[in-house]
């Protein structure tokens, strides 16, 4: 036998962190009820209490995405895992999707993509645009995509797209239409079978207020159908949905054993889903709609200008705030962490260092909330002027 290393002396002390309030893109804070679902006992990922709790999901997200799709899951894992879920399912090497590109998320989605040997097609706008019908409409006609995806709340460039009749537009083209809405979902409106989306996918840790790790998605038949109408066998073992869809009861066969189901957060995410049922998707929206604009609005009194101009496409869940020449994003930041314990995030990609990013999401969107960070930032603004770090 080999002599057994000491025990790392880190994990005989208790954790310790204070208690912050994430006004960031996410995640954002959870309410109690959330937390404390968290720690109910742990159920078999078959039994039959914990496939109840499964189904009740279900129909949350069919609220949340206003849908009736059967083919309606959650993903094991963090938004990024839904994305690689909807990409490796949909696409088949050889085939030409186009993406969307006004920041992060429609990068990352041709990203995978790419890794999939499928061809990449990119539609690319400045961070804080977002796409017209008409330049969709060309990039279809030109390309021939079996796929098209958008990101209906792009959080680095805090755009909200307009998704209205774009379904209707890809299938006179024959295309999927795949909607990244993990920054948007009960934040601003979705419905997802009116506007005849095909694959609509968002994360726990946003508006819904559940920790980061399952990620519900949902497929439209005419999805469903490209799925199991594969040439090729779907590349990943994890993320195969015909697997999935039987782990959710999406089928009439037995449930099998496909993976252990992360069980602590499925139950957190019931509650989030049960949070937003009872707050109603209507009142939701208006809430994030009037927070966004009180934030606007005091941000506007303390000299800040919003980087999207244009009200209709501004997101309220992920507010992006120019940050002025004489002052270091970074420095505004920190001071409102270490005087109010709220975060504050900045940018990404080309607008890193450039705005600020304010996150209004879920159980966060108040207007307490929205006071304390005006407070934070306009307190920081004043500390941190003229200073270079
Ligand atoms: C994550 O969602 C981000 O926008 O940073």
């Amino acid at each position: 036998m080999g002599t057994v290393s000491p025990p790392p002396v880190e994990l005989f002390k208790p954790m310790n962190f204070p208690l912050k309030t994430l006004m960031g893109p996410g995640p954002s804070n959870c309410p109690p009820r959330v937390l404390n679902a968290c720690s109910l006992p742990i159920l078999g990922h078959l039994h039959p209490e914990f496939v109840q709790i499964m189904d009740e999901v279900k129909a949350g997200v069919q609220y949340a995405f206003q849908t009736k799709n059967e083919w309606t899951v959650c993903i094991s894992g963090t938004g990024h895992a839904a994305m690689e879920a909807a990409c490796v399912n949909i696409l088949e090497p050889g085939e030409t999707v186009m993406v969307g590109v006004n920041g992060l998320w429609g990068q990352r989605f041709s990203d995978m993509a790419d890794r999939n040997r499928v061809k990449v097609e990119k539609l690319t706008k400045p961070m804080g645009t977002v796409f017209t019908l008409e330049e969709v409409e060309q990039g279809l006609k030109k390309h021939k995509p079996v796929a098209f995806f958008l990101a209906q709340g792009e959080s680095s460039g805090s755009t909200s797209q307009p998704l209205e009749k774009m379904g209707q537009l890809c299938h006179k083209y024959n295309c999927l239409f795949i909607v990244d809405s993990v920054a948007a979902v009960g934040g601003v409106p979705l419905f997802m079978d009116e506007w005849e989306i095909d694959v609509v996918y968002t994360g726990a840790q946003k508006v819904l207020s559940a920790p980061p790790g399952v990620s519900p998605i949902s497929f439209s038949q005419r999805a469903k159908e490209k799925v199991v109408n594969r040439k090729t066998r779907i590349p990943s073992f994890y993320f195969d949905m015909n697997e999935l869809a039987n782990y959710w009861g999406c089928d009439d066969g037995p449930r099998r054993y496909h993976h252990t189901g992360p069980i602590s957060s499925v139950y957190a995410i019931r509650e989030g889903l049960a949070r937003l049922a009872e707050v109603g998707l209507e009142s939701s929206w208006a809430q994030h709609k009037m927070c966004a604009e009180m934030l606007h609005e005091g941000l506007e009194k303390l000299g800040l200008k919003l980087l999207v101009e244009d009200k209709d496409i501004r997101l309220p869940c992920v507010n992006a705030v120019l940050v002025p020449s004489d002052v270091n994003w970074k420095d505004v930041s920190d001071y409102a962490m270490k005087n109010y314990r709220v975060e504050i995030s900045g940018g990404l990609g080309a607008l890193a260092g450039k705005i600020w990013r304010i996150g209004i999401m879920g159980h966060n969107a108040t207007p307490d909330n929205v006071n304390l960070v005006l407070r934070a930032i306009g307190e920081g603004l004043q500390h941190c002027r003229g200073k270079s770090s």
